[in-house]
């Protein structure tokens, strides 16, 4: 298996934190401490703050993400925002199915499913995320919960989509609890993923998706999460509202 086959992805995880002017504030900051990346780097933000993350990355080699999309290209639905509408924004990426999407919003695996085929087809590059209660982790059923997750989430998505898709190995245990998965279980999950992905796809699509870890990821601890042969980036929450943390971070992707 060849690393060098997919590309490392950094994506930050803004969930509900900056106004426009802060959003505004943190991208000054950000696009000098990740210009020399060599690996992709993308913010996902909140839909308010789109906009100005658009125009205020404008040719930079930072690339703008949302945080959820919905499965409906229009009609009866307050509050919601679909894909049509944040391609037309300029937007690239969309995070799908966040296990706090999961937990607080009635998002289920059918959902993340429809969400992933909305995304893919208005060309955007879905996030999928995945992932494990403590409890299912201490009930021995990670992996096949997770295969499980990644399944229902891909389903009638064609090959040839599915070279667009990410998926984010995030357990629910280790989301902004500051606890990390150890990178060997990171890679150990993530195989798994990229195992489950060969058995739908084939081993040369499975080679090219990039998945990667989430949950807790820091300044500290991303070289060594990062240099697992399964790890191919990371969806980093709260170390990705701070310039510098995100600076290094996507500094060890880069290596
Ligand atoms: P933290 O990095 O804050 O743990 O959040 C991870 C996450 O949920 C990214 O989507």
């Amino acid at each position: 298996m060849n690393k060098n086959l997919r590309k490392a992805v950094i994506a930050g995880n803004w969930k509900m934190n900056k106004t426009p002017s802060e959003a505004k504030a943190l991208i000054t900051e950000l696009k000098e401490t990740v210009k020399d990346a060599n690996c992709d780097v993308v913010i996902c933000v909140p839909y308010v703050d789109l906009e100005t993350a658009l125009r205020e990355t404008k040719g930079t080699n930072i690339k703008v993400g949302a945080e959820n999309c919905h499965f409906e290209k229009s009609g009866a639905f307050t509050g919601e925002i679909s894909a049509p509408m944040l391609k037309e924004m300029g937007v690239e990426y969309v995070i799908i199915g966040h296990s706090e999407r999961r937990t607080y919003f009635g998002e289920t695996d059918v959902t993340v499913n429809k969400r992933t085929l909305a995304a893919l087809s208005e060309g955007l590059i879905p996030i999928v995320c995945v992932g494990e209660y403590l409890e299912q982790r201490e009930q021995g059923i990670t992996e096949e919960l997770v295969a499980m997750q990644t399944k229902i989430a891909l389903q009638n998505v064609t090959a040839e989509q599915m070279e667009k898709v990410i998926i984010a190995y995030e357990p629910v245990w280790a989301i902004g609890t500051g606890k990390t998965a150890t990178a060997e279980q990171a890679n150990e999950v993530n195989a798994c993923i990229r195992a489950t992905v060969a058995k739908l796809y084939g081993k040369e699509v499975a080679d090219k998706v990039t998945i990667q870890y989430g949950g807790s990821m820091n300044a500290a601890n991303a070289e060594e999460l990062l240099s697992k042969p399964d790890v191919d980036g990371g969806l980093i929450g709260g170390a990705s509202l701070k310039a510098v943390d995100f600076g290094v971070i996507v500094k060890a992707a880069s290596k």
